[in-house]
């Protein structure tokens, strides 16, 4: 059974299928840009594991000794081929898998907040690799759907869960975009690190609305810059060096754009510096990261001269 099958009634399912089908189509080329990374999910499936715990900071799949060591090298070599990782800590049979972002950190502060997700439908948008996915399955919903157009994070969930087998969570190479399709479909939706990547912000967020049931939450995490003023800034090219980056919000600014979204209950939980220590570079990941992103004269300031960022979450909900 699909995952389609379990949406509510207001879904555009028949659309749905056919944006699945044209995605599935597109990956399934035998292209050099796919296979890099079809070729390793293809690998992983082979090994299902006995045992999966998300309810530690680190995502175990399976144990050391329950496999040979020669089939540990080969589940090494596939998962490698899934870097740079973002988004973890895992262990798979074993392997620390050592990410770019220690993302436990992420799940740990919005704990506290996280709405009911027994029996629930729930949207992680812009789902990376699945890390915050897994940390939902001690919570038993009904069903997760990650959204997420990168290639690279699909075929690596797919990896993963073929390995851990939570039948709960499902993945499509759908964005933010599409969320069109889905009104009134989510109990739940998570959208965390996207915001400031949308040029139209507030038209997001009122996406998001829609697709939100009566009663339904938001957990929305994303940078801001300090202070107390309703403004955003505008980056000319990039924000800390990150290309795609439109509009950089205060707190304020940011329950601003939820209110005239539409939103209720607005709620902001969790406002904090970011830092070298949540960011960094690793074996997993060995491209630049957050303290190259900063002035080395200046750590309030980004490489550009903005303002370092904040991260921010709020919960809100919708009538
Ligand atoms: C900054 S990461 C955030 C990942 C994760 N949600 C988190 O908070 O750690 C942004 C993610 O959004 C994905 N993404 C890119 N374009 C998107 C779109 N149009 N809709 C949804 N997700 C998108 C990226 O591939 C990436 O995985």
């Amino acid at each position: 059974m699909s995952y389609i099958d379990q949406l509510p009634g207001s879904a555009k399912v028949d659309q749905i299928r056919q944006i699945h089908e044209q995605k599935l189509q597109w990956v399934n080329q035998n292209k050099k840009g796919f296979l890099r990374y079809r070729t390793p999910f293809e690998v992983l499936k082979s090994f299902p594991a006995a045992s999966v715990d998300c309810d530690q900071e680190m995502v175990t799949i399976g144990n050391r000794a329950d496999i040979s060591s020669a089939d540990r090298q080969i589940i090494e070599n596939s998962l490698r081929s899934f870097m740079p990782w973002r988004k973890g800590p895992f262990s798979i049979y074993g392997i620390d898998v050592n990410s770019e972002w220690q993302s436990q950190r992420k799940w740990q502060r919005l704990l506290p907040e996280l709405p009911e997700l027994k029996d629930k439908i729930v949207a992680d948008v812009g789902c990376s690799n699945g890390y915050y996915m897994f940390r939902m399955v001690p919570h038993k919903p009904k069903l997760v759907i990650g959204f997420e157009p990168s290639v690279q994070h699909y075929y690596c969930f797919k990896g993963l869960n073929s390995m851990a087998g939570q039948k709960n969570l499902e993945i499509n190479l759908l964005g933010v975009e599409q969320l069109q399709l889905f009104p009134e479909c989510f109990d739940v939706l998570f959208l965390m690190g996207i915001i400031y990547h949308r040029s139209s912000p507030v038209d997001t967020l009122r996406d998001v609305l829609s697709s939100l049931r009566s009663g339904g939450s938001l957990i929305l995490e994303s940078q801001a810059i300090p202070g107390t003023e309703e403004i955003a800034i505008f980056p000319k090219k990039t924000y800390a060096k990150v290309p795609g980056t439109y509009f950089v919000p205060t707190a304020h600014c940011l329950s601003n754009w939820l209110s005239r979204a539409g939103f209720m209950d607005i709620d902001m939980f969790c406002q904090h510096p970011m830092s070298s220590a949540e960011q960094r570079r690793t074996d997993w990941m060995q491209f630049e990261s957050y303290s190259d992103f900063l002035d080395p004269s200046d750590p309030g300031k980004t490489i550009e001269g903005y303002p370092a960022p904040d991260r921010v979450f709020f919960l809100a909900r919708k009538k």
